[in-house]
C-alpha cells in the first residue's frame, strides 16, 4: 500500500527518491510523486500509473535537490488522479506525504476553509499540509507546527514534511503506520519500509507510536508522544538485496514459489538445531505464557487467515484444546468474551496489516496478555506489540500474492501445535522425533512438488480461457482449497470459489456443468474416500476435474478426470506440500492470460488502512 521515502543529503536526492519508490512498488499503488526544495522553491512531479512514468516526467523537469520526499499512493479518499497523488503542497511552501487515514478530515477541512485555505484534492491528506502551514504562519517552527497539528488529527498516519523556508531540515511523525529513519554518513532518510533506503544505509531507527522526528544532514532528534526528546535504539537491517532482485526469474511470484525449500529450511533452522520442540523457539517468556493456556484464538487477514484455518486442525488434533480462527477485521468490531488463559495468535507476513494490528490491540484491551505474533518482518509493528514472537525466515516477499510467506507461516504454526502438545504431555519422545524428521524432509518434498511445474503449466492453458473455477478440499486441506481459489482470483481475475467438498451438494453443485473446472485437493488421508464420492457428484453433472493427490492414493485418470501427484505422502504436513501445485496453477494461468502477476490490479501487499 502507500509508501514513503524522504532524504536530506549533500548530494542530489532525486535519484534516491525514485529508486526508493521503485523498491516500494511491490506494496501496490496507483500513483506516485516527489517534491523537493530547490532554489527557494518547492517543485513537484506527480503521475498516475507507474513510478517509471513519474520518473520520466521528473527527468524532463531537470531538477536536482538535496532535500526531498516521495510517495506511492493507493487510493482511499478520492480517485486515482494526479491532483489526489502525493506530495500535497500548502501555499507553494510546504510539501507533505502521508500514509494512513485521517478520520476527522471533514471537520478539519471545514475549519481550514474558514481560515482561508483552498483545497485542490479530495484527499484526507491535504488537510494535514494546510494545518501544519497554519501553525507555521502563526510563528511555530516546522517541528513545532507538526507536533501541534498531529495532536488535532484522529486516525492513523506516517508523515514526512519539508518546507522551502527551512531547507536544512525534514520532519516526520508516526501514529498507527510504520515509519523509520535511516542513518547515513552526512545524510539521513525517512521511509515507510527499509527496502526503500537499503542501498543508502542499513542503520535504522524505528519510530514508535506518537513519535515525531527532526532530521538534518548531520543529526536526527526523536521526540515521544509528550513532545520530550527520547532515545530510540538503532538497528542494523539484515534485509537482503538479493531477495529484492528478480535474478533469472520472470516474476517475483515465480521466484518466491521456487524459494520455498530454502525459506522453509531457514524457518526451521533453530528448531532443527535444538533438535526439540522447545517453548524458547517462541521467545524467552514462552514457557510461562504457553504452559497453562486453555484455548487459542488466531487472528489474521487474507492468505494469513487461511494459514490460521489450517492450524486449527493441527492444534485441536494434537493439543486437544479449542482453537478459533477469525478474520481480524471482524474480530476487532465484535463483542468478544475475554478469557485470560487464551493464547491470542496474530498472523501477518508484513507485521503491519492495520486490521490485524487493531484486532491485537482490542484483544489486549480486553485483558488478553498471552499474545504471540508469527511474522516475516523483524521489528514490524505487530510483533513489537506482542509478548511472544516467531519470525518466519522467508526473506522479503515482493509479489503481492503471498506464497513463501504462507508456507513458512504453516511451518511456524505446525511447530506451535507440536510445542503446545508437548507442553501438555501429549507427545511421546518417539512421536517428537518422527515429527522433527518429517519437518527435516519437508524442503526436499517441496522441491519435488516444484518439479511438477511443466505438468501444471499444461493444465493452466486449459484454465486460461475460463471465467469461473471451483476448488474443493476436505479437513485440513479445505483451507488449501481456499488458498488455491484466492491465488487464482488475485492474479488471473478468474472468479474462483472454494468449498469443503462435503458442502458441494448444498449449493455450489448447481454451478457445475462442462464449462466449470473443478480443482480438488485430494491427498491420501482418512477423508479420501469421501472426497472421491464428491468427485463423482461433479462428474455426474459433466464437470471436469483437476485433482491434486499424492503418491499413495490409488486412483488414476479417466475421462474428465485429470490427476497430478505430488511424489510423496508427508503425513500431517500434507497441506503445506499441496499448496505448491495450487500456487503454480495460479501463476501459469496468469502467464497464459497475460496479467500483471506481481502487481495485480486493485491489490496491495501491505494493507495499512481499514
Ligand atoms: C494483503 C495481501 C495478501 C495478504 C494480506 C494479509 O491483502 O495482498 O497477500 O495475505 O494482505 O497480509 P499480512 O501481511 O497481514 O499477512
Amino acid at each position: 500500500m502507500c509508501g514513503i521515502v524522504g532524504a536530506i543529503a549533500d548530494r542530489d536526492v532525486v535519484p534516491v527518491l525514485i529508486e526508493g519508490l521503485k523498491r516500494l512498488e511491490y506494496r501496490g499503488y496507483d500513483s506516485a510523486g516527489i517534491a523537493v526544495v530547490t532554489e527557494d522553491r518547492v517543485r513537484r512531479v506527480r503521475r498516475t500509473g507507474r513510478v517509471s512514468e513519474m520518473e520520466s516526467a521528473a527527468k524532463a523537469e531537470h531538477f536536482t535537490s538535496s532535500l526531498g520526499i516521495g510517495h506511492t499512493r493507493w487510493a482511499t479518499h478520492g480517485g486515482v488522479t494526479e491532483d489526489n497523488a502525493h506530495p500535497h503542497i500548502s501555499h507553494g511552501e510546504l510539501a507533505l506525504v502521508h500514509n494512513g487515514i485521517i478520520e476527522n478530515h471533514e471537520q478539519q477541512r471545514e475549519r481550514l476553509r474558514g481560515l482561508g485555505y483552498t483545497f485542490e484534492s479530495q484527499t484526507d491528506t491535504e488537510v494535514i499540509a494546510h494545518l501544519i502551514h497554519h501553525y507555521r504562519a502563526q510563528g511555530a517552527t516546522l517541528l513545532g507546527a507538526l507536533q501541534t497539528a498531529v495532536r488535532e488529527l484522529d486516525g492513523a498516519y506516517a508523515l514526512a514534511v519539508i518546507d522551502k523556508r527551512d531547507p536544512e531540515r525534514m520532519v516526520a511523525a508516526r501514529m498507527g503506520c510504520p515509519l523509520l529513519i535511516g542513518l547515513g554518513d552526512g545524510e539521513n532518510f525517512v521511509a515507510s519500509d527499509v527496502s526503500a533506503i537499503i542501498t543508502s544505509t542499513r542503520r535504522v531507527i524505528f519510530l514508535e507510536e506518537g513519535d515525531t522526528a527532526e532530521l538534518t544532514r548531520e543529526a536526527v532528534h526523536v521526540f515521544g508522544a509528550d513532545g520530550e526528546p527520547v532515545q530510540r535504539d538503532e538497528h542494523l537491517s539484515d534485509v537482503s538485496l538479493a531477495s529484492m532482485e528478480l535474478g533469472p526469474y520472470r516474476h517475483f511470484m515465480q521466484k518466491e514459489i521456487h524459494e520455498q525449500p530454502r525459506a522453509i529450511a531457514d524457518t526451521i533452522e533453530a528448531l532443527i538445531g535444538s533438535n526439540a520442540f522447545t517453548p524458547e523457539l517462541f521467545g524467552s517468556q514462552a514457557e510461562d505464557v504457553l504452559r497453562d493456556i486453555d484455548c487459542v484464538q488466531i487472528l489474521a487477514c487474507g492468505t494469513s487467515y487461511y494459514a490460521g484455518l489450517t492450524a486449527r486442525y493441527w492444534i485441536e488434533a494434537m493439543v486437544g484444546i479449542p482453537c478459533a480462527v477469525e478474520v481480524a477485521s471482524e474480530y476487532r468490531y465484535r463483542t468478544v468474551v475475554a478469557n485470560p488463559r487464551q493464547l491470542v495468535v496474530t498472523l501477518s507476513q508484513s507485521g503491519e496489516t492495520l486490521d490485524t494490528m487493531e484486532a491485537l490491540k482490542y484483544a489486549k484491551s480486553l485483558g488478553h496478555e498471552r499474545t504471540l505474533s508469527i511474522c516475516n518482518v523483524p521489528e514490524s509493528a505487530i510483533p513489537r506489540a506482542s509478548r511472544l514472537v516467531y519470525y518466519t525466515r522467508a526473506g522479503a516477499e515482493i509479489g503481492v500474492a503471498s506464497t513463501k510467506a504462507f508456507t513458512t507461516q504453516l511451518v511456524a504454526l505446525f511447530t506451535l501445535a507440536v510445542t503446545l502438545a508437548k507442553l501438555r504431555g501429549k507427545l511421546s519422545d518417539g512421536q517428537e522425533e518422527e515429527l522433527l524428521d518429517s519437518l527435516r524432509h519437508l524442503p526436499g518434498s517441496v522441491q519435488h512438488a516444484l518439479n511438477l511445474e511443466p505438468q501444471i503449466a499444461l493444465w493452466a492453458e486449459r484454465f486460461a480461457p475460463r471465467q469461473h473455477a471451483l476448488f474443493l478440499g476436505r479437513g485440513v486441506h479445505y483451507p488449501i482449497a481456499l488458498e488455491g481459489a484466492l491465488k487464482l482470483k488475485e492474479i488471473t481475475y478468474i472468479h474462483a470459489e472454494a468449498y469443503p467438498a462435503g458442502e458441494l451438494k448444498h449449493g455450489p453443485l448447481a454451478l457445475v456443468d462442462k464449462d466449470m473446472p473443478v480443482v480438488v485437493i485430494a491427498p491420501n488421508d482418512r477423508l479420501l474416500e469421501k472426497v472421491k464420492s464428491n468427485m463423482q457428484e461433479v462428474r455426474a453433472r459433466g464437470g471436469e476435474l483437476f485433482v491434486f493427490t499424492d503418491a499413495d492414493s490409488q486412483f488414476g485418470e479417466s475421462e474428465g478426470v485429470h490427476v497430478i501427484r505430488t511424489p510423496r505422502h508427508v503425513g500431517m504436513l500434507s497441506p503445506i506440500l499441496h499448496t505448491i501445485p495450487v500456487q503454480l496453477l495460479a501463476y501459469h494461468t496468469a502467464l497464459a492470460r497475460g496479467t500483471d502477476v506481481d502487481k495485480p490490479r486493485n491489490l496491495a501487499k501491505s494493507v495499512t488502512v481499514e
